[in-house]
């Protein structure tokens, strides 16, 4: 394993398709080993474009597109960061050697579509889940939960994500919203949901698992402490780490995150989410790449889920271990305008043990994601509290 020198024939080069801020955070990761960053996103001024060598805007899901953007690159390694893009162009790429795609161009096929992961994770792996049925149509889907799903359950767009076009749905009355809903929020394919039986956990994880070589030279899989989680509407407010679990539930938890994992294979972070209620756990979902709700990780272990995905994507061996407790709270943009200012810094960090960060998107939306507050403490309700504390400390306001 060698590194060369960013700008430089010898340089490693590491492009990342999508470049929010969870592609910053491991740009900054890559950029500290001399890497050189190509940074692509389907707008300018996108997180990860601020930190990388060279900034790049297509439509990731052209095909065309991002071929000859990787062929004019020529990167060792593509990172997919989200879910939208033409992930059959990257199964190509992969099997014509034209550069590695992390951890695999089948695992980005797989996650984009939550009917791939599912099948094989419930189908293929034995894995369980919540009860689940695909369906095209308004009376497929009422056909589906008068057949066995029944009610309480949730139907989502089967591409989508942070909980576009998702509703829970308590009778018969709730179906056809359900379904106008999953055709407005979805993207690309909009036609197709998934409805699932509704799983009344006590509580919900992200168990990050990583695949990184290991002393033995092999890729060896190992985890870190699982991260707690609170979501509205399907998205992520707060999390913490590390989750108290009984130890048949960590047993299981871990069982599902490694079968699952070395199922989609190669190196790197995998945010494996689970539901869990009592001993009993659940595999919800994966990303194959850091995770929205392991941003905790900054504050509370040794290496975080970029510098473990940094790593292990380059071969290198990694350290998942906590340092202490810690807790992330969300830092929302409250109002739609483009290049707003943030009032209140100063009073956030007075909180003791915080840290945040504000991702520097161009443009905010009342309920977009635009920082993070951070926090240590001895215990993972205390670091809630300094976490939540410092990020209602921050204001945004018009520019
Ligand atoms: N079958 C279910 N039973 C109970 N709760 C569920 C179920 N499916 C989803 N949820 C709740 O909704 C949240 C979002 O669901 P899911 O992770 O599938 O959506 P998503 O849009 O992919 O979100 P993200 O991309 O942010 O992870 C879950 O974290 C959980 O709180
Ligand atoms: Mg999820």
């Amino acid at each position: 394993m060698k590194l060369g020198t960013p700008l430089s024939p010898s340089a490693t080069r590491v492009m990342f398709l999508g470049s929010g801020e969870l592609g910053k955070e491991v740009i900054i990761a890559l950029q500290r080993l001399g890497v050189e960053t190509i940074a692509v996103d389907r707008y300018a001024n996108a997180p990860g474009h601020q930190v990388a060598h060279r900034a790049h805007v297509i439509d990731m899901t052209d095909r065309a597109a991002l071929r000859t953007l990787i062929e004019q690159e020529r990167p060792h390694l593509v990172v997919p960061e989200i879910e939208a893009i033409a992930t059959d162009a990257l199964v190509e790429i992969e099997r014509s050697g034209l550069c590695e795609v992390i951890p695999t161009a089948r695992a980005a096929q797989l996650t984009m579509n939550r009917e791939g992961i599912r099948r094989l994770a419930a189908e293929e792996l034995g894995l369980p889940t919540s009860p689940y049925c695909f369906a095209n149509s308004v009376t497929e889907l009422q056909t589906a939960i008068d057949a066995g799903i029944g009610y309480p359950c949730i139907v989502k767009p089967v591409m989508s994500s942070s909980g576009k076009g998702q509703s829970r749905l308590d009778g018969p009355a709730d179906v056809t919203s359900a379904w106008d809903v999953a055709a407005s929020g979805g993207r690309v394919d909009q036609g197709r949901v998934i409805v699932e039986g509704f799983i009344d956990f006590d509580y919900e994880i992200t168990l990050l698992t990583v695949r990184a070589l290991g002393a033995s030279g092999q890729v060896e899989t190992c985890f870190c402490e699982p991260i707690g989680h609170l979501q509205v509407k399907g998205d992520y407010v707060e999390s913490w780490q590390p989750q108290t679990m009984s130890p048949a539930a960590l047993a299981g938890a871990q069982a599902i995150a490694k079968k699952v994992a070395d199922s989609l294979g190669g190196r790197g972070i995998f945010g494996v989410e689970l539901f869990v209620k009592g001993d009993q756990v659940w595999f919800s979902e994966v990303s194959p790449r850091p995770h929205d709700t392991g941003m905790v990780t900054m504050c509370s272990q040794y290496q975080s889920e970029f510098e473990l995905h940094a790593r292990a994507i380059l071969g290198l061996p990694v350290d998942t271990r906590l340092r202490e407790p810690g807790a992330s709270a969300v830092i929302y943009g409250g109002m739609e305008a483009s290049g707003i200012a943030f009032e209140g810094i100063a009073e956030a960090l007075a909180v003791p043990r915080s840290d945040i960060r504000l991702f520097g998107k161009p443009e905010a939306f009342a309920r977009r994601r635009m920082g993070v507050a951070l926090a240590c403490a001895e215990t993972t309700d205390i670091a809630r509290d300094r976490a939540k504390l410092a990020a209602s400390r921050i204001k945004p306001v018009a520019a």
